[in-house]
């Protein structure tokens, strides 16, 4: 019986995301050959190149396109060039968008050090080695969409501006069940992170969250306020399984959590939905990292995050565990052989190119598959 392709849409935009989705499609393209996973590819243009070419940072139809998508590939949007455009039409405005239109509300953010990197994070060894945390983070309320927001001028001519923090008991409901449901398939804890000493949305999300935890009572629980847990992450990040957060406070601390890791270039993530008619979650996947357009186009960038988010678009989107396995392994597997771009490399070790890792990633898969 012929399976259904998968329709998934690549979205390359700024900066590095080009070079990086390139390698990731040199790796869906092996696994849809290997391992009989028909995908259907479309790609379109977002962020900063979507701006110079039609005006605005994501067209209605690429919008339009990404809500049909059974997973979308999202590379970096964004760069100096377009810093000086207001807001809403900024690269960024592009990932916000798709966020907030594709209720993406539970976006997943994993840091794990890799055996072979510990030398490489700025902690020393001991604090991280053996690390495997998540950070999920609310995706698509809080004050990265808050209304009213804006910028006026008083009557004595100062100019000021205004966020605004909102927080619906629903949203905060969905993404906790999401929490307490991922934590449960993993060590079975989960940290919940506020500033209830601070703030009404703060107070609101340690209430609702005490109150969904009720339905996992073999779940381990605990508070902590955002400025402790910030801390927390350098001092003991082991002690952390599943944290669960606000919009801001996840931005902020899965920067944090990426550089226990060795390097933000190692950091997947998913984005997630609630579920769509036809039963599948709209979903997407993009690296941790931005667009660092200092290291654009000199074939330098590391490409990994972009290919571990596509092994958690083959366990969460697509329902294939088992190739999710098999990348992540060739993965550590090229990693332990040196294989690795300049951002972990050591001052005596020569550092291998973009187009390098995922040669070498083809290599493993392909000798890993012989094996079998
Ligand atoms: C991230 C990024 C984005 C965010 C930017 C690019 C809008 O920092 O995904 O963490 O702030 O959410
Ligand atoms: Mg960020």
């Amino acid at each position: 019986m012929s399976q259904k392709p998968a329709n998934l849409l690549v979205l390359p935009g700024d900066g590095v995301g080009p070079e990086v989705l390139l390698q990731c499609r040199r790796v869906m393209d092996w696994f849809s050959t290997h391992r009989a996973l028909p995908l259907t590819i479309d790609e379109a243009i977002v962020g900063g190149a979507s701006i110079d070419l039609h005006g605005v940072p994501i067209r209605p139809d690429v919008l339009q396109k990404a809500r049909a998508a059974d997973a979308i590939l999202f590379g970096a949007v964004g760069g100096e060039k377009w810093d000086h455009l207001p807001l809403a039409q900024r690269p960024e405005a592009s990932i916000l968008t798709l966020r907030r239109a594709l209720d993406l509300y539970a976006n997943v953010r994993p840091a794990k050090c890799y055996s072979t990197l510990v030398a490489f994070s700025s902690l020393k060894p001991e604090i991280v080695a053996g690390l495997d945390l998540v950070i999920v983070r609310e995706g698509t309320s809080g004050v990265y969409f808050g209304t009213p927001r804006g910028r006026e001028t008083s009557k004595t001519g100062e100019v000021f501006a205004y966020d605004n923090q909102y927080y619906s008991t629903s949203q905060i409901e969905r993404v906790c069940h999401f929490a307490f449901a991922l934590a449960g398939q993993r060590k079975g804890r989960l940290c919940s992170v506020d500033k209830a000493n601070v703030m009404e949305t703060g107070a609101l999300w340690r209430e609702v969250f005490n109150r969904v935890a009720k339905a996992y009572p073999d779940i381990a629980i605990s508070h902590m306020y955002a400025d402790n847990c910030a801390m927390q992450l350098v001092r003991n990040p082991k002690q952390f399984d599943v944290i669960v957060t606000d919009n801001l406070f996840g931005d902020i601390l899965s920067d944090c959590a990426a550089m226990l890791t060795g390097s933000l270039g190692m950091l997947p993530s998913a984005s997630i939905g609630t579920l769509r008619a036809d039963g599948q979650r709209c979903a997407l996947y993009e690296p941790v990292h931005g667009s660092a357009p200092d290291i654009a186009g000199h074939n330098i960038a590391n490409p990994l995050a972009m290919i571990l988010s596509f092994a958690m678009c083959l366990r969460l989107s697509l329902a294939r565990p088992r190739e999710a396995d098999e990348l992540e392994k060739a993965v550590e597997q090229i990693l332990s052989d040196g294989k690795m771009t300049a951002d972990l490399c050591g001052p005596d070790q020569s550092p291998t190119s973009t187009t390098g890792i995922g040669d070498a990633l083809l290599e493993a898969l392909n000798a890993n598959a012989i094996k079998k």
